[in-house]
C-alpha cells in the first residue's frame, strides 16, 4: 500500500518530490485550479464546514478519512493504484508485451485526446452543478453534492498530472485549456455535449449522477485497461471515488419513488395532476427525466461503427470494460451485427466496441430500475419505469436525428415531434421540479418530494448536521 504525504502541497503517491520539474509546474496550476473553484464550483458555500471524506490512501480496506473541512480547503491531491508487478498488456496487437511506462511515440497525441476528453467531464460536471446548494432538499443531500464536487475536482487533478507528467508542454497547455472551457459557454463550451446541458434541479442532479456518472464509470473501466500503465492506475482509484457518484442517484432516485408512492396511498390514486398538487414528482414525470438523461448520456458512447474505437483497441489505449471477462481479446477474427435505419448490418468487432461498451452500460442501468419497480409493485400500483431505447434521441451514430419512440420504433417525422414531451420533460414539467425546489437546511429535515435516507454518512445519524452553514 502507498499512502499519501499530507505535509506536502500537493498530497500525492507518485513521489512528486524526486520531480522537482514537474512539482513546480503542478504548484503553478495549482492556484488557477483554486482560482478556477472559486469561480466555477459550488456557488456561495465556499466557507460553510462540510463534512468530507479525503482519499488517504489507495488501500481498499480503508483509503478514506472522514472530517469537517471548509471546501477550498480539500487536499485535492494525486493518487494512483499500485502498480500491478510487471503487467502485460491485456488486449490488442501487442497483447502479452509489457505494459508502457512511457507514452509512445505514435500513440501520443491519441492518447491526449483521450485524457483531455476525460478530463474535461470532470471540471465540466461541477460547472454544471454549481447552483444547486441554494435548493438542497436536505443538509445529507448538500453533503453529498459537495462531495462529488470536490471528488471531480480530484480527477481533474488526475488527468492534470497525466497531462503534465508524460505530455510536455502540449500537456500544460491542455491542463490550462482544462480550466478555460466552461459549460455551456457559447464561445468555449466543454466538449461533450452532455457537459454542457444545465442541471438546475435535484431531479436532474439524482439522473445525472445515475446515468452520467455510469458512463463515466464505464468510460474509467476502459480506460483502466489501457497499456498505459500511469494511466490505467489513475483510473483504477478514480474508480473507488465514482462508486459513491452513482449511490447518490440511485439512492436519490429511489427515495424520490418512495416518497411519491407514500403520497400515492395517501391519495388512494395515481392520478399525476392529484400527486402534483400534493407536492410530490408523479412517477410519468420521473420516467421523462430519466428518457432524458439515459439517452443524453448514450450519445457519450460514440457511434455504433467506429474506427477510432476500434484503432484505440487494437492498440492497446483503450479496452473493452473488464476486458477479463471475455474470451478473445485481440478481435482480428469477430463480427457483430448492428441494426441501423437502413437494416442489419454486419461489421468487424473491432469497429463495434462503442456498441459493446453501452450494451453493456445499459445492462447496469437496469439495476436500479429492477429495484425502483420492486418498491412500486410493493406498494401496489401497476405503473413501471423503463429505459429508453438506445436508438431513442440520438444525436450521434446511425440513428442520430432519425424519429424513434422510446420503444425503438422508427415513427414519422410529425408523429415523433407532436409526442416528444410526453418522453422528455417539456418547459412546464420543468416549471413543475423547480416548483419543488427549495432549500430545506435544518438538520434531519427533508423537502416534502423526497423521503429521508435509509442511513447517514460513515455511520452517523441522519439528523447530523453535514453541512454546517455560516
Ligand atoms: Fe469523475
Ligand atoms: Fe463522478
Amino acid at each position: 500500500m502507498s499512502s499519501i504525504d499530507y505535509a506536502e502541497k500537493i498530497p500525492n503517491n507518485v513521489n512528486l518530490v524526486t520531480d522537482r520539474t514537474l512539482q513546480r509546474a503542478l504548484e503553478h496550476w495549482q492556484p488557477h485550479f483554486l482560482q478556477w473553484w472559486r469561480d466555477m464550483g459550488p456557488s456561495d458555500f465556499q466557507a460553510a464546514d462540510v463534512y468530507l471524506r479525503t482519499a488517504i490512501s489507495v488501500d481498499a480496506q480503508g483509503w478514506a478519512h472522514y472530517g469537517v473541512t471548509k471546501m477550498p480547503d480539500y487536499r485535492w491531491g494525486i493518487f494512483l493504484a499500485d502498480p500491478a508487478a510487471e503487467r502485460k498488456i491485456g488486449f490488442g496487437d501487442q497483447m502479452g508485451q509489457p505494459a508502457w511506462q512511457q507514452v509512445p511515440g505514435e500513440y501520443r497525441s491519441t492518447l491526449r485526446r483521450l485524457i483531455v476528453t476525460q478530463g474535461d467531464t470532470e471540471p465540466a460536471s461541477v460547472e454544471q452543478q454549481r447552483l444547486l446548494g441554494h435548493t438542497c432538499p436536505s443538509l445529507y443531500d448538500l453533503r453529498n453534492l459537495f462531495q462529488i464536487n470536490v471528488e471531480e475536482g480530484r480527477h481533474l487533478w488526475a488527468m492534470v498530472y497525466l497531462l503534465h507528467a508524460y505530455f510536455g508542454r502540449d500537456g500544460r497547455e491542455e491542463a490550462e485549456e482544462l480550466l478555460a472551457r466552461h459549460s455551456g459557454d457559447a464561445d468555449k463550451p466543454r466538449i461533450l455535449t452532455t457537459f454542457n446541458e444545465p442541471i438546475s434541479d435535484w431531479l436532474s442532479l439524482y439522473c445525472f449522477t445515475y446515468f452520467t456518472d455510469r458512463d463515466g464509470k464505464y468510460q474509467l473501466k476502459s480506460l483502466a485497461e489501457s497499456a498505459f500503465d500511469p494511466l490505467s492506475r489513475t483510473c483504477r482509484f478514480m474508480l473507488t471515488e465514482e462508486a459513491h457518484h452513482m449511490f447518490v442517484g440511485e439512492t436519490g432516485i429511489g427515495r424520490v419513488v418512495k416518497r411519491t408512492l407514500e403520497v400515492m396511498k395517501e391519495l388512494g390514486s395515481d392520478d399525476p395532476a392529484k400527486v402534483r398538487a400534493a407536492g410530490a414528482v408523479d412517477l410519468p414525470t420521473l420516467q421523462k427525466y430519466l428518457n432524458f438523461w439515459c439517452s443524453s448520456s448514450l450519445d457519450l458512447f460514440g457511434s455504433e461503427i467506429s474506427s477510432n474505437s476500434a484503432a484505440n483497441f487494437a492498440n492497446g489505449l483503450k479496452g473493452r470494460p473488464d476486458e477479463s471477462q471475455y474470451e478473445d481479446h485481440v478481435l482480428r477474427e469477430a463480427s457483430k451485427t448492428l441494426p441501423t435505419p437502413e437494416g442489419d448490418q454486419t461489421v468487424p468487432m473491432l469497429n463495434a466496441l462503442n456498441e459493446v461498451m453501452r450494451e453493456s452500460y445499459l445492462k447496469d442501468c437496469e439495476i436500479g430500475l429492477k429495484r425502483w419497480n420492486r418498491q412500486i409493485e410493493r406498494a401496489g400500483f401497476s405503473f413501471r419505469l423503463t429505459l429508453p431505447s438506445s436508438r431513442f434521441r440520438r444525436t450521434i451514430g446511425a440513428w442520430a436525428g432519425q424519429p424513434v419512440d422510446p420503444q425503438g420504433n422508427l415513427i414519422s417525422k410529425e408523429q415523433y415531434e407532436k409526442n416528444l414531451y410526453s418522453w422528455i420533460p417539456s418547459e412546464s414539467d420543468r416549471a413543475f421540479v423547480h416548483s419543488l425546489m427549495h432549500k430545506v437546511a435544518a438538520p434531519g429535515k427533508m423537502a416534502a418530494w423526497i423521503a429521508p435516507p435509509e442511513r447517514g454518512i460513515n455511520n452517523l445519524p441522519v439528523e447530523y448536521e453535514y453541512v454546517k452553514l455560516q
